[in-house]
């Protein structure tokens, strides 16, 4: 058996690719800790830029491991509460990861295989791919990824798609929200460098500091976070990155973090 998740730093960006094939990628314990402790070291590392998220094999993701979790009919519920959040902190820790996180989706993404799609900053998706909140189907609920999954697409798509467990498309993943390109499956690769590429042509503490932004100023009334609004572009406006970013506009030529 070999490692579960594999991580390669290429430049500025670490490719973290799930390695469970011959199961579709699905999360057993091992593959649960595996993801946590990489966002949590990546979330120390001060030189990434961007992360990938892929899946080795036919799919990206098939969610919960079935026969992991079958075992846990014989466990106690206590152990089963310990168990569900250990995952629970797993997506936690990826969907706080500070530098943008894009999901490369082929195949499928079902139940928690969804629930990593949805604490991505960016999915890109094939054509061809099939979702699916299918834990109902189980007769189990998708529950530690609903926070995150509702942020994506909503109570409305949730109540359709949480209590059916129907499987849809590409292009309705799109449409509620849960991906943001769409591409033939050959051009997967691709679409994530164009990606990339922008992220790496922005600054790299003006990106983390978008996200964070993201995080809380969303579903909070203007005036609630009027004050943070301004802080946070005074701040900007004021560091050197900033600085640099601005006069690098001004003077025509290329900010000293562009990687080309
Ligand atoms: N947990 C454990 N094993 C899984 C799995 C899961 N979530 N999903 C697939 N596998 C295993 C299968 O049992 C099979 O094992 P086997 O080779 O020992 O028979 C192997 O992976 C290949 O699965 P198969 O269904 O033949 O592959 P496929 O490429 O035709 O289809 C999927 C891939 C993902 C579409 C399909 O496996 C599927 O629908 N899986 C269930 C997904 C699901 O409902 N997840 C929600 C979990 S909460």
């Amino acid at each position: 058996m070999g490692q579960p998740l594999v991580i390669r730093r290429e430049g500025f960006v670490e490719h973290v690719v799930l390695n469970r094939p011959d199961v579709r990628n699905a999360f057993n314990p091992a593959l649960v800790e595996a993801l946590r402790g990489w966002a949590v070291s990546t979330a120390a590392s001060t030189d990434a830029r961007a992360a990938v998220l892929s899946g080795a094999g036919k799919v990206f993701c098939a969610g919960g491991d079935l026969a992991a979790m079958s075992a846990t009919i014989v466990a106690s519920r206590d152990e089963n509460v310990e168990d569900a959040s250990r995952m629970a902190t797993m997506f936690e820790a990826l969907d706080r990861l500070p530098i943008p996180l894009i999901g490369r989706v082929h195949g499928a993404a079902l139940g928690g295989g969804l629930g990593l799609a949805s604490v991505c900053d960016i999915v890109v998706a094939a054509d061809d791919a099939v979702f699916g909140f299918t834990e109902v189907k189980l007769g189990i609920v998708p529950s530690v990824i609903s926070p995150y999954a509702l942020a994506k697409i909503g109570r409305s798509a949730a109540r359709e798609l949480f209590l059916t467990g129907a499987r849809f498309g590409a292009a309705r993943a799109k449409e509620i929200g849960l991906v943001h390109a769409v591409v033939p499956a050959d051009r997967l690769d691709e679409a994530v460098n164009r990606f990339v590429g922008e992220i790496l042509s922005a600054g790299p503490e003006a990106v983390r500091h978008a996200k964070t932004l993201i995080r809380r100023v969303a579903g909070r009334p203007a005036s609630e976070v009027s004050a943070v609004t301004a802080e946070t572009l005074a701040d900007r406006r004021v560091s050197g990155e900033g600085q640099e970013g601005m006069r690098a506009f001004l003077e025509k030529r290329t900010a000293r973090w562009v990687v080309r």
